[in-house]
């Protein structure tokens, strides 16, 4: 059954169309308030969560339907060593459609694997989060009208920003877009995205460590958390948090009609002054967060009831380009702690022979 793991599954016409129903949920919120009675949303959060995690049980709430799971993995079975897959093909058993954050990088993808209803990846680990990319997209649209032709500055923790990733590869769809990478050289943007995303696609970008000099080139700044729950050396997150401060100040440097996102959890990075300046739009997109997830669980739920079937429960094969020789090296590879999951490969340059793993993208060869 077809969930959301990657944002570059879904098209951009099927963006468009998401967007689309998010505004009408904004304008018509009763015409949906019984779409979904009578199913369930199952939300598996093995990783704290504010903003995802709630949004997704009102989304499901404000469609009519109910929600069920957990806040805290610990209280889960996964404490006595069962696995995500056997995990997802449970809770499949009692959901319509299931949300899953988790700390191991391709859990969701596993989850989805293995389970006869909608996985939506609501985060995992340090690589994707296609959901907040969805809201990312609707305040966009919502304050510049259209995505082509912006240059977006991403800044902070670029190698460890799930939303980075996520929202780069999809802005890098959208005609003319171009991008400025502002991170110090620990936290630089990952180089599956550089290659794999941005070269090969002749866009635009270019890497730096000053956001002041950034400042006045930009139509989006895109701030960051560095992610301390990420980072194996204490001592470098010490050293490395408090790189960015985004203060009233150094906007004066920028464009008037810029705008201002964050992801949230927001530390120390946005100055709380910065609140108060009208580009400031890390609050509309917790708003739209949830009327995109919405919009998601309507089309996931409509296209589950067009397609499922009830031997399902069978686990789907994952393809594999694995030729025995390889093993995935990111040690928060869902491979490293899932019984016989198979390595499997997709290899993303014929010419130069690069093997990328399937679930977490880390290059293998
Ligand atoms: N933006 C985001 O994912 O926030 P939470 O971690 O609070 O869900």
């Amino acid at each position: 059954m077809r969930g959301l793991i990657d944002i570059s599954e879904l098209t951009i016409e099927e963006i468009e169309a998401l967007m689309n129903t998010a505004e009408d949920i904004i304008e018509n919120p009763q015409k949906y308030s019984e779409s979904c009675k009578g199913k369930k949303l199952a939300t598996l959060f093995f990783e704290p969560s504010t903003r995802t995690r709630l949004s997704f049980e009102a989304a499901m709430h404000e469609l009519g339907g109910s929600v069920i799971g957990f806040s805290d993995g610990s209280n889960s079975s996964a404490v006595k060593g069962e696995s995500i897959a056997d995990t997802a093909r449970v809770v499949g058993c009692y959901a319509d459609i299931i949300a899953m954050r988790h700390f191991i990088e391709g859990a969701p993808f596993v989850a989805d694997r293995n389970c006869v209803v909608p996985v939506i990846n609501a985060g995992d680990g340090g690589h994707n989060h296609p959901t907040q990319t969805l809201a990312d997209l609707l305040t966009i649209r919502r304050k510049k009208g259209d995505f082509s032709h912006l240059t977006v500055g991403f800044c902070g923790d670029l190698k460890y920003g799930r939303t980075v990733h996520s929202l780069c590869t999809a802005l890098s769809r959208y005609k003319g877009v171009k991008f400025v990478f502002i991170a110090p050289k620990e936290l630089r943007i990952p180089s599956y995205l550089v290659y794999e995303v941005l070269e090969k696609n002749g866009i635009e970008y270019v890497e730096c460590d000053n956001l002041e000099e950034a400042m006045p080139t930009l139509d989006i700044l895109y701030m960051t958390r560095v992610q301390g729950e990420r980072f194996e050396d204490k001592a470098e997150y010490e050293r490395l948090k408090d790189s960015y401060i985004l203060t009233a100040e150094k906007l004066a440097n920028a464009k008037s009609d810029m705008i201002v996102m964050h992801p949230l959890p927001r530390v120390n990075e946005i100055s709380v002054e910065v609140d108060y300046d009208s580009r400031a739009c890390y609050f509309k997109q917790v708003l739209n967060g949830k009327y995109m997830r919405m919009a998601l669980i309507l089309k996931l739920l409509s296209e589950a009831k067009q397609g499922i079937s009830a031997d399902a429960v069978r686990p789907k094969p994952i393809s594999d380009d694995a030729d025995g020789k390889h093993i995935c090296q990111n040690p928060k590879c869902i491979t490293h702690t899932e019984q016989e999951l198979p390595q499997a490969f997709k290899c993303v340059d014929k010419s130069k022979n690069i093997l990328r793993c399937k679930y977490c993208e880390a290059r293998v060869k």
